[in-house]
């Protein structure tokens, strides 16, 4: 018998380029069955695996995911020094594979706050697999949005940058995320209908889909739902829709 995330799905119209997942609710999910927080942030880098193929099989070819924020120092010591232990067990476990199954690591945020063994970790698995690009996974690790735009002003200053010659293409260019498209769909899991310092910039025109299910239970088909809803919407970046357009037209 074929387990349920075997069974096919029909096929998805207008998949988004790049998700980017606020992967929220592992502390609660640990709660609700009587385990220890580390023991939820466990399962779900579980179920980041499964999240990571089921984008290959939709055709994804970003996926951003917020795994560790600027603002998580301030949990308790000894969980914060396990999601860095969880993060170098990860490397260690899964970057062969990952790097087998054609997928490039991208580190977004700073680098400079983690112990000298984790950080060439990640230089490393960032380097080995630069030339892959069945999916481009971008780790967010240690990232706040507003220190992503502090870098990046402090950053254009040094370079002596003039003030006439600061665009939005300028300013992206010198943003953690530079050279990646700006996400099309934002997921938060856990029911929080909050940004959390996430991509600020670059979630301008990004459409969202919240769902109150916890990180760790958000699977394959929930996926597939989200990338539905989202093949629906109609994005307009501030214009009129082609319907509202076509009217206007045809009563010139
Ligand atoms: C998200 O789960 C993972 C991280 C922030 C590292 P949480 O740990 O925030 O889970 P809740 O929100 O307490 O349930
Ligand atoms: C956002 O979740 C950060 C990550 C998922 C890494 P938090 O649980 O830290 O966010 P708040 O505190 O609910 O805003
Ligand atoms: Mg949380």
């Amino acid at each position: 018998m074929p387990s349920k995330t075997d069974l096919p799905l029909p096929q998805l119209d207008n998949v988004p380029r790049h998700i980017a997942i606020i992967m929220d609710g592992n502390g609660r999910w640990a709660k609700k069955r009587g385990l220890t927080r580390l023991a939820g942030h466990r399962s779900g880098t579980e179920n980041l695996r499964r999240i990571i193929r089921a984008c290959v099989e939709f055709g994804v070819q970003y996926l951003t995911i917020y795994a560790f924020s600027t603002e998580n120092w301030g949990r308790p010591a000894d969980e914060v020094e396990g999601l860095m232990h969880i993060l170098e067990e990860v490397i260690d476990k899964e970057l062969n594979d990952l790097h087998e199954e054609g997928v490039q690591l991208r580190h977004i945020g700073r680098l400079e706050q983690l112990n000298p063994t984790l950080r060439s970790k990640v230089e490393h698995s960032v380097e080995i697999t630069k030339e892959n690009h069945r999916l481009i996974l971008c780790i967010a690790w240690n990232y706040g949005g507003r220190d992503e735009i502090v870098c990046a002003i402090r950053n254009m200053m040094k370079d002596g940058v003039k003030p006439e010659d600061v665009t939005d293409e300028l300013v992206s260019s010198y943003l953690f995320t530079a050279g990646i498209p700006d996400p099309d769909l934002i997921i938060r899991t856990s029911g929080e209908m909050r940004i959390s310092n996430f991509l600020i910039w670059q979630a301008s025109y990004s459409e969202w889909y919240v769902t109150p299910t916890l990180w760790p239970d958000f699977d394959r088909e929930e996926l597939y739902t989200a990338l539905s809803s989202f093949s629906q919407r109609e994005r307009r970046f501030g214009k009129l829709s082609d319907s509202e357009n076509e009217l206007i037209q045809n009563a010139d």
